[in-house]
């Protein structure tokens, strides 16, 4: 690809350029902030470490000049206040959505026909404000959350039994928040189911964790993760990019699958070079059914919230 751009250089969004750059991605990165000096000091930085590591991407950072961005194919939009303890993903909704909104409309003037990854929180909403600033078909304006929490999961799964974690498999859906809903029926280590391998409470545990872990992360930090973060962005990029139709739980758009309707929430997608190609809509029994719909229940009620702001309609 010729050119990938990724709004915000702050710890995420520096963090998913480095890792374009080094799976060499593109030809041109270009890293978008607003505060002077802060992008173009991450860019160069990341670009030095070319020579080091073997990549070519040139990667270059700007203050707020979209016209650098102009032609990209990806764009992935990171800007936005991370949380702070004590704060919900829910609190940071008004404020970033001014932000996804205003960054969306500037680099979507000089990319019309990129597709756009949003990892700002909160997710499912800030993909729903991204995706009504683009004004774009729902196949090209989606959601990072799904392969971040579903590395959680697997994570705590490969601990749980020693095992290496390449061999975990398992998929998560829902809302990128406390009512997301790991499946442990679709879970297993190289086909052996984990209910064959490990006890309910165990699992429910994991469950928990997983649900809790983003949390987890800003309790110990004081702001929120970034270099599982950053990974599983530029994952999705890599799989847009090089057209790999990898399966991955992502903030999607639904359109009466899995009986839901105008919301965006993380369900298994088959992404390749149009961006979302095909949602996959899996069989859930009863109650996995009934947490997912809970689940965008509670991301809908937020999209509705942010609808009430009413900053879309001038
Ligand atoms: P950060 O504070 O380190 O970086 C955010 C950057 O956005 C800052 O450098 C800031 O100057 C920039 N920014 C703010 N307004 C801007 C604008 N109008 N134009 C361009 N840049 C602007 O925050 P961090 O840790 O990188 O997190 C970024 C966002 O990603 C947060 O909303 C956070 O909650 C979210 N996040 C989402 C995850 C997910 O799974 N979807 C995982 C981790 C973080
Ligand atoms: C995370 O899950 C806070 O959304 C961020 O790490």
């Amino acid at each position: 690809m010729n050119k990938i751009t990724v709004i915000g250089a702050g710890n995420v969004g520096a963090t998913v350029a480095n890792v374009i750059a080094h799976k060499d991605l593109c030809r041109e990165l270009v890293l978008v902030d607003i505060k002077e000096g802060l992008a173009e000091g991450k860019a160069l930085d990341i670009w030095q470490a070319g020579p080091i590591n073997h990549f070519n991407t040139k990667v270059v950072g700007v203050t707020n000049d979209y016209l650098r961005t102009k032609g990209s194919g990806v764009v992935v939009i990171t800007s936005g206040l991370p949380r702070k303890p004590g704060m919900s993903r829910d609190d940071l909704i008004k404020t970033n959505a001014l932000i996804v909104k205003e960054v969306t409309e500037k680099v979507i003037k000089y990319s019309p026909e990129a597709i756009i990854i949003v990892v700002s929180n909160p997710l499912d909403v800030m993909t729903y404000a991204a995706w009504k600033a683009a004004a774009k078909s729902h196949s090209k304006v989606f959601g990072m959350a799904g392969i971040l929490d579903t590395g959680r999961y697997k994570t705590f799964i490969a601990n749980a039994l020693d095992v290496s974690p390449k061999d975990v498999h398992g998929l998560l859906l829902g809302g990128h928040g406390d009512t997301m809903v790991p499946l442990p029926r679709y879970t297993s280590v190289n086909g052996i189911p984990i209910t064959d391998l490990l006890g309910k409470d165990e699992i429910d545990k994991i469950v928990e964790r997983t649900r809790k872990g983003g949390g987890e992360l800003v309790n110990l930090m004081g702001t929120s993760a970034w270099y599982a973060p950053g990974a599983a962005a530029a994952q999705m990029v890599e799989a847009i990019v090089d057209d790999q139709r990898r399966v991955f739980p992502v903030s999607a758009y639904l359109n009466g699958e899995f009986g839901l309707k105008d919301v965006f929430v993380g369900v298994p997608v088959k992404l390749g070079r149009n961006g979302i190609e095909e949602i996959i809509e899996i069989k859930l029994n009863e109650e996995e059914m009934k947490m997912l719909h809970e689940s965008a229940k509670a991301v809908k009620e937020l999209m509705n919230a942010l609808d009430d702001m009413k900053i879309f309609d001038e």
